[in-house]
């Protein structure tokens, strides 16, 4: 099987196809795509297949940093988890495990039925196309508009100006920043710009986005906010995996949450 059908010249079965709009209009609520570059595009199953299982995983750093240490954690399709924890005690390191940004020392990594192990380069490269990521920090591009911080991961994605335009404005919509999209970064505030970074994870409809501490920097109600939004791409079916060390974030929902502790991972809550 291959890793992902070419672009060019293969089409989508019917039933992923079929998948892939449902989730489209759901998040756009928008007329139908063109079908462009997302053949990998795999959408949860009916029977909650994992997107995530982290077998035996340890990770320590070439200074001898013991991050993560024997994890076990398997995520369902459709899931929506929090990993709380310290400062230093392993929660970016999992993310970036999960995303092929680190590599396990030991242990197995399956995301999105790709065992990470056997993936690099390339292939590992459209795998993370699949993968929306929000940052603590934001990371916008700061000398581009709002718009184009979020057309610019589909530019870079190949899509279409038709295809860049059907899905920039619902999703822009989505995360209530129409009015401000002519803006640059430093002309919004903590909140907005971490609005537009979550526009630009999920604008390409990934299934699987990770947020490593979203709320950081943001005061309580604009936290509050974004994991309301965060919450909202849950329900239309994107599984949802969300780091903080924030409690009271935590406590007010109601979604399973495990704690790393000295890279140890514990279940807290199902
Ligand atoms: N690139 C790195 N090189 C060496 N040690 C690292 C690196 N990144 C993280 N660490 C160490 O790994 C541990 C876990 O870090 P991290 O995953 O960033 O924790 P958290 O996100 O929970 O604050 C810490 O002790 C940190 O110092
Ligand atoms: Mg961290």
């Amino acid at each position: 099987m291959t890793f992902v059908a070419p672009r060019s010249d293969s089409s989508p079965t019917p039933v992923s196809q079929n998948i892939r709009e449902r989730l489209e209009q759901r998040l756009h609520r928008t007329s139908t795509p063109d079908g462009s570059n997302q053949d990998e595009f795999q959408e949860p199953q009916p029977t909650r297949s994992p997107m995530v299982v982290l077998s035996n995983i340890s990770k320590t750093y070439r200074n001898g940093s013991k991050a993560l240490i024997n994890v076990n954690l398997q995520v369902k399709r459709g899931d929506f988890l929090f990993v709380t924890g310290p400062s230093g005690s392993g929660k970016s390191t999992l993310l970036k495990l999960l995303y092929g940004q680190e590599r396990p020392s030991s242990g197995e990594i399956m995301v999105n039925d790709h065992n990470l192990s056997q993936v690099k380069g390339n292939r590992l490269a459209k795998l993370r196309r699949r993968i929306g990521i929000v940052f603590q920090d934001y990371k916008l591009i700061p000398r581009r508009t709002v718009a184009e911080n979020v057309e610019f991961v589909l530019w870079a994605q190949g899509f279409t100006r038709k295809e860049i335009n059907r899905r920039l404005w619902p999703t822009l919509k989505m995360v209530g920043l129409q009015h401000k999209a002519r803006c640059f970064p430093d002309e919004l505030s903590g909140g907005e710009q971490q609005r537009v970074s979550i526009a630009r994870a999920v604008v390409s409809t990934p299934p699987l986005l990770l947020a490593d501490e979203p709320t950081g920097n943001l005061d309580s109600d604009n936290s509050i906010q974004v994991i309301r939004i965060l919450k909202k791409l849950n329900s239309i079916g994107i599984t949802v995996i969300v780091t903080t060390h924030n409690e009271q974030l935590v406590r007010i929902s109601n979604h399973p949450v495990v704690q790393i502790h000295n890279g140890y991972l514990h279940q807290v809550r199902q």
